[in-house]
């Protein structure tokens, strides 16, 4: 039986965990300290019960996978596990001190992933002394929902390794799709691009933000137009992840300084209230200019860049956007949809 070390009990890391053992894996947990990765264990627990009251995953089986979840001390308690899923903060210090642990720890023939969401993996690989074992994984959350996994080699990851892990995200009952390391990967690349430029489009203006939502809804495969998707986000991990895009990729990712007030005041969306889409009584009537067609031209444009650098390949871009974004459709193949949208 794998058995599989996690390292960060948090929202992720709790997440995998269910999903490990639900698929019969043996996981063994650990976090800062004991008290927290016992917290993790109990996270992780407790997505197995709200699936079960939701009638998603039977009890029996949620018993099993509960048993087979041990919350341990520390990374050492992984030696012997066959392999290892970071899911530490996205800090890259941090990342990258919690890798050369574990490499010094599990034995160089284990697996090694990272579920950074936009983080080299080769940078992290080069705080290893192998590199070579290293693999992003880049789950969505909920991943006990989310079937996409984003399979990211770095420059040293051997072919073996990505093998390895297309071969576990499979057992995990997930759909990998392969990605050549860039920072954003597929999915974020394309809905950060097409919200920043929704936003453009809409600063400046009046603008019924939620109009234009539905408009987006409406004209096209997006399950959730940019205004609430970004409230659901969080405008804060939104903003971190835009500013980083904006420094690799330049301005086709500037948002016309929407965010950046937002976060300041701690108007972050959802978790917090207030956010994007403003309450009922302030939302201007009407005006929705063709934030809708911008947002479908926007992800063409950057799907169509992801192709062309051999990032993904057009199908596997699309097949990211429908696992990973809830499109019916991926962008390249609705592309001619934009077309219709007003
Ligand atoms: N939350 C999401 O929607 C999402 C989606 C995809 C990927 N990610 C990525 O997953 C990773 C984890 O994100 P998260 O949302 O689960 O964060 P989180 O803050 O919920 O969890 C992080 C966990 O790591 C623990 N931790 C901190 N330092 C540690 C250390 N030195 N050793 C062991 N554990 C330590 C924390 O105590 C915490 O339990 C990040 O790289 C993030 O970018 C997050």
């Amino acid at each position: 039986m794998t058995t599989i070390g996690i390292v960060g009990g948090g929202t992720m890391g709790a997440e995998i965990a269910h999903v490990a053992a639900v698929a019969g894996m043996d996981v063994r947990l650990c976090d800062a300290d004991a008290d927290r990765a016992r917290q993790g264990r109990d996270r992780a627990l407790a997505i197995a019960s709200r699936r079960v009251a939701k009638g998603r995953l039977d009890a029996a089986d949620a018993d099993a996978a509960a048993g087979r979840i041990t919350a341990v001390t520390g990374i050492a308690d992984l030696a012997g596990a066959d392999v290892v899923i970071e899911a530490v903060p996205e800090d890259l210090a941090l990342k990258a001190r919690v890798h050369a642990e574990i490499d010094r720890t599990v034995g160089p023939e284990v697996l090694v992933a990272t579920n950074t969401s936009g983080l080299s993996v080769t940078a992290l690989g080069n705080a290893t002394a192998t590199p070579s074992r290293l693999v992003g994984l880049h789950f969505f959350n909920p991943a006990s929902t989310m079937r996409l996994v984003e399979v990211i080699a770095g420059a040293a990851t051997a072919e073996e390794t990505i093998a390895r892990a297309i071969a576990l995200a499979e057992a995990l009952g997930k759909t990998p799709v392969r990605v050549r390391e860039c920072p954003g990967f597929v999915v974020n690349r394309v809905l950060v691009r097409a919200m920043a430029e929704a936003y453009r489009a809409a600063a400046g203006a009046p603008v019924d933000r939620r109009a234009a939502d539905r408009a987006v809804v409406e004209g096209g495969p997006a399950p959730m137009g940019p205004f609430a998707l970004g409230d659901l986000v969080g405008l804060d991990v939104l903003e971190s992840i835009r500013s980083d895009l904006v420094a690799a990729y330049g301005d086709r990712f500037a948002d016309a300084d929407t965010l950046t007030p937002l976060v300041a005041a701690g108007r972050l969306g959802r978790k917090t209230g207030g956010g994007l889409v403003p309450d009922r009584d302030e939302d201007p009537t009407g005006a929705e200019p063709g934030v809708a067609a911008v947002y479908y031209a926007a992800a063409l444009d950057e799907a169509r860049r992801l192709a062309g650098e051999g990032v993904a390949s057009p199908a596997d871009i699309d097949l990211a956007m429908h696992l990973g974004a809830g499109w019916e459709s991926g962008p390249l193949a609705a592309g001619s949809l934009s077309a219709n949208v007003t």
